[in-house]
């Protein structure tokens, strides 16, 4: 095994609660609360769980856009959490975001060759012909005709919008792409051609993905590794086969084994859990889904279960799965 693009090592990201009350004592939201999580080059992570546990924060944390609480962030060695400007700089083109909403995302007063190429005049030093001209490579490799520079955002689909994010995103040419809902926005006759085109310049370029989405059926199918999360923690992470077939923790099952057929379902379809994510102010004691969980058990309330090796990549992080627990042993779950 290579060594990893990015290592995370208890990380976290608690915001301040604002308060009115003098003298209260000060109360944090705990967005991301001690992840470890390691990506290898050339991985695409699918980053599951409701809405509000935290995906998006740990995202932010990677990018840079929201600075740790706590912990490590590893890209290709270089701890990104105690960099000089110089060095976040040189990162910052390494690691890019492909949006959710490709129409809030572009600026609605510049030509597709300034939106393009504005990353490229930030960071390289190039004549007008050379940018228009690494501009035009760029619109073709998402699949658009070379004469789109000349015109505005709207004049385009939300598909050809989402393209022209893409080509922005890739005109550094980054080692590491955040998709953070990247065809939730985009008409459902586009969302495969986009999904295809995003793989495909995935192996042409070598990069590594770190995907969010609802759509289970996308995650399954795009995702070399799924990890899962809840309120703040990873709770199961394994290859996306393992994860799909046969998810060991009941969080995951919830989410993913009850539903009959993941193909024609999202995460905001699910019957299976009940009640809301608690609040990250104040998580649950223990196990922070032992408030939802079918199979909590007295040790739940009172202990946090640790992280267990089950398989090869494959961990999760239960009570049940400890190998001197009675249920673990009969196979449950
Ligand atoms: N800038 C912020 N200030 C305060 N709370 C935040 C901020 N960003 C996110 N949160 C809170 O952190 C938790 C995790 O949010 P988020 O990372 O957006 O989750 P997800 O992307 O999984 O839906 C939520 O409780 C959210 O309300
Ligand atoms: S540790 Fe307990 S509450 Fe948490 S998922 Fe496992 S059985 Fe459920
Ligand atoms: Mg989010």
């Amino acid at each position: 095994m290579n060594a990893p693009l990015v290592k995370l090592e208890g990380l976290k990201k608690y915001f301040p609660v604002r308060s009115d009350k003098l003298f209260s004592e000060k109360e944090w939201i705990k967005a991301v609360d001690g992840v470890y999580l390691e990506i290898q080059p050339g991985e695409v992570i699918g980053l599951v769980g409701e809405s509000g546990c935290g995906k998006s924060t740990l995202v932010n944390l990677l990018l840079r856009l929201e600075e740790a609480t706590e912990g490590k962030i590893w890209f290709d060695e270089t701890d990104l959490t105690h960099l000089s400007q110089e060095a976040l700089r040189k990162t910052r083109r390494d690691i890019q975001m492909v949006f959710q909403d490709p129409f809030w995302s572009l600026n609605p007063r510049l030509l597709v060759r300034d939106i393009v190429g504005e990353p490229l005049t930030v960071y390289l030093k190039l004549s007008q012909t050379q940018l228009v001209e690494k501009v035009q490579s760029l619109l073709e490799m998402v699949g658009l005709p070379r004469e789109s520079l000349y015109h505005y955002p709207h004049e385009f689909s939300s598909g050809q919008r989402q393209r022209i994010a893409i080509a922005r995103a890739l005109a550094l040419e980054p080692r590491l792409v955040v998709l953070d809902e990247p065809t939730s926005a985009i008409d459902i006759l586009s969302q495969a051609q986009i999904l295809d085109l995003l793989m495909q310049i995935k192996r042409n370029l070598g990069l590594t993905y770190i995907l969010i989405s609802h759509d289970l059926s996308v995650v399954h199918y795009l995702s070399d590794r799924i990890v899962v999360m809840y309120l703040g923690k990873v709770v199961e992470e394994g290859e996306a086969d393992t994860i799909f077939n046969s998810p060991r923790h009941p969080y995951t099952q919830a989410l993913l084994n009850a539903i009959p057929d993941i193909t024609k379902y999202s995460l905001d379809d699910l019957q299976t859990l009940e009640g809301s994510v608690p609040s990250a102010i104040n998580p649950p004691s223990g196990c922070r889904f032992h408030t939802r969980c079918p199979m909590a058990m007295e040790v739940c309330r009172r202990e946090e279960p640790v992280m267990l090796k089950l398989g090869n990549s494959h961990r999760a992080a239960c009570h049940l799965l400890q190998s001197n627990n009675p249920k673990a042993k009969r196979g449950i779950p």
